[in-house]
């Protein structure tokens, strides 16, 4: 089915557009859960993860209820580049050397079938989005990364991966070495949800948006969840919600990341790339070309920072000014960031929720390549509900210990997590009046010895928060990009308001009147 382009645009988690919002959707009239019923499966969260695997679970003949706490795609996969891969972020060599070689070949035939899956489902449903595939190069520019580089072809061509040397790196930009890969493939992520959550209603799944589930209840194998003004029940529970709500073990391996996506017309003339391509700087930059209503744009990710770190005008700044550097820039009609969770030893957690009960699951840690690992987990997910065997299950156990794998990271990102407990407590920044906040602006303040999250709108009204992060108590700093509040932690963010908008916190930050 061919979804149209339009003005109003679908809700995404940020004050900036993404190339994908601008999207038509069926008008669905409000849908209520059956609260006599006992549903098989309840997965909360409707991004690629949850609406594929309810649409699998459906299929298969269970009965599920997709719960969102916003719209359909309001999470990162309306704020994606939608670059789908074979090869990810945690590299073949680094996969070999932590897991194994038996496990780096795994994973290479993991991305394979989830690619194939995305695939098949296109062509199954014949869903207009956009889907294309291309090559895809990775490229070095130091004699570091070209050492680099040789690791990676020899530890993916191990692995199973079809991937050669190359000639060109697809993009008007020096390298000193490239590789091909064969058989990537890019698509419209939004147009692509949207139909998937169509066919799983068709199925007779049933999908309620607006609906926060604050929390859930596990009694004689019922879960009682609590959705809003309903309580709705089932025997499963999968949170596909990118991190798991709460404070858990995956709280403290996946560390939430931020990256910046510039969508960008060319000037007349210039070739934009007919291909996936990315650089090996630090952070790396991604690159290919999608056409939305018969315009060319080329999009140019990169200059990712831990969430609540980093500066996000700044980041922006340098993306623009990289592409200005290197391509022959007309106009930038996008700009936007989304976020992703890094997980300690490099690969996703998908299962089982660790020192949960049997009956719930989760998917997270998913890099930079959530479209892969999102489908993937549905299968594995989906199979492991129906009592199917899956040879990916081990290898992805969210309980998983690998004791030197990420070590050196875990211990890095949780030093910094432990820094933000404690200097949270002992620093704020200070104001001598409220007229030091610009419109548009927001900082943490002390006043009278209290800290507040204080915003002051570009019609000049003053919100003021409490704000201490209602998932493990760090304290939220302000994104002027998203103009949201976004915890240094584990990338809890909330709204001007205060309200949850994505992460593991569960409860809203408290509102404070200023006298
Ligand atoms: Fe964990 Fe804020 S997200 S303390």
């Amino acid at each position: 089915m061919a979804l149209r382009s339009s003005n109003k645009k679908i809700e995404r988690d940020g004050s900036t557009v993404s190339l994908w919002q601008a999207v038509t959707k069926e008008s669905s009239k409000k849908v209520l859960p059956d609260t006599d019923a006992i549903y098989d499966v309840a997965i909360v969260g409707a991004g690629i993860t949850g609406i594929t695997l309810a649409l699998l679970l459906q299929k298969a003949g269970l009965q599920c209820l997709l719960l969102e706490g916003h719209k359909i795609g309001f999470g990162t996969t309306s704020g994606t580049s939608a670059h789908l891969n074979t090869f990810f972020d945690a590299t073949y060599p680094e996969i070999e050397s932590d897991f194994g070689a038996e496990a780096a070949k795994l994973v290479a035939k993991a991305g394979k079938e989830a690619m194939a899956m995305i695939k098949e489902f296109v062509a199954m449903y014949q869903i207009d989005c956009d889907w294309e595939t291309k090559n895809g190069f990775l490229f070095s520019q130091t004699d570091e990364e070209t050492e680099q580089l040789a690791k990676i072809l020899q530890a993916s061509q191990n692995a199973g991966v079809a991937v050669t040397e190359a000639e060109t790196n697809g993009l008007p930009i020096e390298f000193q070495h490239a590789l091909l890969f064969k058989g990537q493939a890019q698509f419209h992520p939004v147009k692509y949800i949207l139909e998937l959550a169509r066919e799983f209603r068709e199925q007779g799944g049933k999908i309620i948006e607006n609906t926060f589930v604050c929390d859930a209840e596990l009694k004689d194998d019922i879960y009682s969840i609590n959705a809003g003004k309903n309580i709705v029940r089932s025997r499963k529970l999968v949170c596909a919600t990118h991190i798991p709500p709460g404070v858990n073990l995956l709280s403290f391996r996946c560390a939430p990341y931020r990256s910046y996506v510039l969508g960008i017309k060319l000037a007349k003339g210039a070739i934009y790339p007919d291909c996936l391509s990315y650089d090996m700087q630090e952070p790396y930059h991604y690159f290919r070309t999608h056409v939305i209503d018969g315009e060319k744009y080329l999009i140019l990710g990169g200059e990712d920072h831990k969430t609540g770190h980093g500066d996000p005008e700044m980041a922006f700044g340098n993306l623009e000014k990289y592409a200005k550097a290197n391509f022959k820039v007309s106009t930038i009609p996008y700009r936007w960031s989304a976020q992703y969770y890094v997980p300690v030893d490099g690969l996703p957690y998908i299962g089982k929720m660790p020192f949960g009960d049997e009956q719930t699951f989760i998917a997270t840690g998913f890099n930079g390549n959530g479209m892969i690992f999102g489908t993937l987990s549905a299968k594995i997910i989906a199979d492991l509900i129906l009592g199917k065997e899956n040879e990916y299950a081990t290898l992805f156990d969210p309980a998983r210990i690998k004791p030197i794998a990420g070590f050196s990271e875990f211990v890095k990102e949780n030093a910094d997590v432990a820094y933000h407990f404690f200097a949270d407590r002992l620093s704020a920044d200070r104001i001598a009046t409220l007229k030091e906040l610009k419109p548009g602006e927001g900082r943490i303040v002390e006043l009278e010895g209290k800290k507040l999250a204080i915003h002051r709108s570009v019609k000049d009204e003053i919100t003021t928060l409490n704000p201490v992060c209602t998932h493990a108590g760090c304290i939220v700093n302000f994104n002027a990009v998203e103009q949201s509040w976004d915890c240094p932690c584990h990338g809890g963010r909330f709204d001007l308001k205060g309200k949850v908008i994505s992460g593991p916190p569960q409860k809203d930050l408290d509102s404070l009147k200023l006298s």
